[in-house]
Order: C-alpha cells, then sequence, then structure tokens
C-alpha cells in the first residue's frame, strides 16, 4: 500500500514516537577511548591535528581513564610512544615499556576500567614500519617487512601486555598469520583467557595521518601498501577477517570507519562475532576542524556519526570523541 494510505510521517510526529520505533542505540558502554601514553611527556603535550587529545605521561593517562570510567566509558585503547625507538621496536616488549608501565597503574588506580592494547612495531621502530625489515629473496631484491621475523615480536608484545594487566590484545600490524601467533603465545603462557581484538580490515589510508603525527610513527622510507590493504578491497576485506576468526580472533575490526560502512556491515553479517569500527585520527581531525570554523555543530556531527557506525552494524566504537560523546549522551536523552 502506497500514499496516501502509507504515510511514514505518521511515525515520526513526536520525541517519544521517535524513541519508541528508533533502530539503533548509541550508548557510552559501547565505546572505546584511545590514549597516547608517552615515555618523554611530563604534562600533557597538544597534537597539532587533534586538538583535545595530548600524549600523557602515566600519571596522565591514569586520570585520564579515571575520567573515562566516571562517564560510563568502559575501556581504552593503549598507544605507547617511547623515548627511544630501534629497528627491532624492542620498546613494544620491554616490560618497564611505557604502555606496561600505564598497564599496571590504571589497573590499580581504576580497576573496572577494561584496557585494550594496540599490538604494533611502528611506534618502536626507527624506520616506522609495522615490523622488521628484511631482504626479499629472489631477483626483485630489495627492503620489504618481514612478515614471518615479525610476528615473533608481535607475541612477545602481546605477552608483555597480557602480563602487564591488558585484559584485550589488538593486534594492528596486518601481518599474515599473526593472531594465531598471538594465539599460542598467550595460552603458552597462562593466558589463555586474554581475548584478541583483531584489526582485520585495516587498509592503507590516508586517514591516520594524525596519528602518524602523535605518535611519530610515519614510516621513514616507503609506505604501508605491503601490508595495509587496498582501499579499493571489500572481498578481500571479508578473507581477511575471515581468516583472522580461523585463527583465533575473538572480535574484529573495520579501520577506518566513515568510508568503510559497506564493509562493517560485510563483515558483521559473514561473521557472527562482535565487531568493532576505528573512527580514525584524520576523521577527528575532519570534525573537529570544521566545527572550529563554524562549519559544523560538533555534538550533532558526532552523534550523527557514532550512530551511523552502530546502524552500520559495529558493536563497538572506538573514538577520540568517547568523552565528550559520553558526556553529551548522559546530558539529555536525544
Ligand atoms: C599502528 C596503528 C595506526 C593506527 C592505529 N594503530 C597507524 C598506522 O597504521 O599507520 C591509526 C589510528 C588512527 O589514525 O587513529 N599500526
Amino acid at each position: 500500500m502506497s500514499f496516501p494510505v502509507t504515510r511514514m510521517r505518521r511515525l515520526r510526529s513526536s520525541p517519544a514516537l521517535r524513541g519508541l520505533v528508533r533502530e539503533t542505540d548509541l550508548r557510552a558502554c559501547q565505546l572505546v577511548a584511545p590514549i597516547f601514553v608517552s615515555e618523554a611527556s611530563a604534562g600533557g603535550e597538544p597534537i597539532e591535528a587533534m586538538p583535545g587529545v595530548r600524549r600523557l605521561s602515566v600519571a596522565g593517562a591514569v586520570d585520564e581513564a579515571r575520567e573515562l570510567a566516571a562517564l560510563g566509558v568502559p575501556a581504552v585503547l593503549l598507544f605507547g610512544i617511547p623515548a627511544e625507538k630501534d629497528p627491532e621496536g624492542s620498546g613494544a616488549y620491554d616490560s618497564d615499556g611505557v604502555v606496561q608501565l600505564a598497564l599496571r597503574a590504571i589497573a590499580q588506580a581504576v580497576p573496572e576500567l577494561l584496557l585494550m592494547t594496540d599490538v604494533c612495531l611502528c611506534e618502536y621502530t626507527d624506520h616506522g614500519h609495522c615490523g622488521v625489515l628484511g631482504e626479499r629473496a629472489g631477483a626483485r631484491a630489495g627492503v620489504t617487512v618481514d612478515n614471518d621475523a615479525t610476528l615473533e615480536l608481535l607475541a612477545r608484545i602481546a605477552v608483555s601486555h597480557a602480563e602487564a594487566g591488558a585484559d584485550i590484545v589488538a593486534p594492528s600490524d596486518m601481518m599474515d598469520g599473526r593472531v594465531g601467533a598471538i594465539r599460542r603465545a598467550l595460552d603458552e603462557d597462562g593466558f589463555s583467557q586474554t581475548p584478541i581484538l583483531a584489526y582485520s580490515a585495516k587498509f592503507a589510508s590516508a586517514f591516520y595521518g594524525p596519528f602518524r603525527e602523535a605518535a611519530g610513527s610515519a614510516p621513514a622510507f616507503g609506505d604501508r601498501r605491503g601490508y595495509q590493504m587496498d582501499p579499493a578491497n571489500g572481498a578481500e576485506a571479508l578473507r581477511e577477517a575471515l581468516l583472522d576468526v580461523q585463527e583465533g580472533a575473538d572480535m574484529v575490526m573495520v579501520k577506518p570507519a566513515l568510508a568503510y560502512g559497506d564493509l562493517i556491515a560485510a563483515v558483521k553479517s559473514a561473521c557472527s562475532l562482535p565487531v568493532a569500527a576505528y573512527n580514525v585520527s584524520g576523521e577527528y581531525a575532519m570534525v573537529k576542524a570544521a566545527a572550529a570554523a563554524g562549519y559544523l555543530d560538533e555534538r550533532e556531527t558526532v552523534l550523527e556519526i557514532l550512530t551511523s557506525l552502530r546502524r552500520a552494524g559495529a558493536d563497538i566504537v572506538i573514538t577520540y570523541h568517547a568523552k565528550e560523546a559520553a558526556r553529551w549522551l548522559s546530558e539529555t536523552a536525544r
């Protein structure tokens, strides 16, 4: 039946009625806040392209964690920025590394908060790549990121995070076989209960620009296209997610989020596990810049974006707007 019998506007006539038929909810308990912890940082250093986000000391990270927990945000995702970088990224698995110190401190001060860690080498290597370098075999010689040598290090990083108190480890390097390697290492070391959130469909994206400024992790040569995905590929994203599930991932991720809603939906329907969407640094920066210029209403824009990621199929949304969004959500029912 169509017009004039069917009138779509009948169900939009009041806030109560709109609330009754709303299909998607957005709650603080679905959000994860990334935190940058810097070994060199005394106070909080601003990050130019990410207004409102700072590189924090361990003590600063504890305060931030406390504030987030008080606002009902259940989880943080920790990124470490070491004082020294080297070719192997050894700061990443140092038991007194900056993430490990932050984990112990936050676990003690804010025990109810879930501690997730980004497992990768790019913030720790002096060349800025997500793994160790090696020579490509055969006639086409040259430097490449050595997949299998990197797996060992990723497993060490994950175990050292779990030892320091990580509740969930999240590998973001895009090496083949990392989820399986990390699962085996965790199980062997007594962490069979530690879940893996796999950055499964992680694209080689221009939207990571502000993050790389924050972490000083831009590759010193070349780019990440030899391991991160081509933004043109969707079927391949499903293969990545399904492989990670086979290797033992407990949750999978699509990253970035805004330009990849089709894949959030496809991954959610292809695997029945929880799906996370990472609303990345460049997506945050765009909204902040437009809001600062007076071109967009920040609150309305952010809540619309986060709701749309939930509608696309994300169970979990990782966002630098987590604190503000949680505050806005607690202020008023929309
Ligand atoms: C580490 C990592 C990156 C991001 C998350 N984990 C950077 C990259 O891959 O270059 C980006 C997050 C963001 O842009 O907010 N590999």
